[in-house]
């Protein structure tokens, strides 16, 4: 299949939308564990002006606005948007693109971007936005999934579709989802792009359920691509792969809870000039 960014930034989009009403009780908990470290990469500090791009419910916004740091969070999803602002009513946030920023060249001390990334159609132009809405010497953060082998509650799922069900249905073909996992790309990347001073880091997160089918369900609605490919399954795979996840999942059982490793890469750099 060849890549349509156009249509596949369209396909994000109104999974976007569906997904909202579920994506912060699905993921919040656990995205929202990268706050500190993203924000500190990216240098915020009381009085920064910050761009949280792709803010959906607004957590690193709000992170970011308890900081003292005077906040805009952008998302392309109308209801996220509304989410955001009726969890945090204090803080600015406008519908937006990631790849056509709606702000003048220099605007920002500080770009972020939570799990955003490997979403976008086309992420190296979003790359290149965020290099020009930042000042010089302003620095950029973002954060995207370590692979599944080591994200453990996207690799049970993926494993489990290719086991039990069809992983090649047809959906809108999108860059790589795990493109940004590897740390040399990334680096290479943002050094293209044109940023200096680039640090990667490993996240370890935990994602902590209450439930051990809590992982299927967090993924079958709160999320987009593999959502989509869950919904073209047979009832009969669907049932399959569940069971395996749940199965997955219950290894990772301590004390009636569920502690499921899903690390991050955080990257960041510097505008030179
Ligand atoms: C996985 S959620 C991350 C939300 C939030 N940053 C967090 O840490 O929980 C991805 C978000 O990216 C937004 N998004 C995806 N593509 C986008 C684009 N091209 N422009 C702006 N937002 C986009 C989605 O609407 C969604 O809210």
């Amino acid at each position: 299949m060849t890549l349509d960014p156009a249509a596949f930034h369209a396909f994000e989009k109104l999974g976007w939308e569906r997904a909202s009403p579920h994506y912060d009780g699905a993921f919040g908990a656990l995205t929202r564990q990268t706050a500190g470290p993203l924000l500190d990469a990216a240098g915020v500090s009381p009085g920064s002006r910050v761009l949280d791009v792709a803010t959906g419910p607004g957590p690193i916004a709000a992170a970011a606005a308890a900081r003292g740091a005077e906040v805009i969070g952008l998302d392309f999803s109308a209801a996220m948007i509304a989410e955001a602002k009726r969890q945090h009513p204090t803080i600015a946030f406008r519908e937006g693109d990631a790849e056509t920023l709606p702000f003048g060249a220099t605007s920002f001390d500080a770009v972020v971007m939570n799990f955003g990334l490997l979403h976008l159609a086309r992420p190296d132009t979003a790359i290149a936005e965020a290099h020009r809405v930042l000042r010089g010497g302003g620095r950029y953060a973002l954060t995207v999934w370590a692979p599944p082998e080591e994200a453990i509650g996207f690799g049970l799922v993926l494993a489990a579709v290719r086991e039990f069900g069809n992983p090649d249905v047809p959906l809108p073909e999108g860059p790589p989802f795990f493109r940004f996992s590897d740390h040399a790309e990334f680096r290479r990347t943002l050094e293209c792009a044109g940023f200096s001073d680039v640090r990667i880091h490993s996240l370890a997160l935990t994602w902590r359920l209450s439930a051990a089918d809590a992982a299927f369900e967090a993924i079958a609605r709160g999320g987009v691509r593999t959502a989509a490919i869950l919904r073209a399954q047979t009832p009969a795979a669907l049932e399959a792969i569940r069971g395996a996840v749940r199965r997955g999942v219950e290894r990772y059982e301590k004390d009636g809870v569920f502690l499921v490793p899903m690390p991050a890469v955080l990257a960041s750099g510097t505008k030179s000039g």
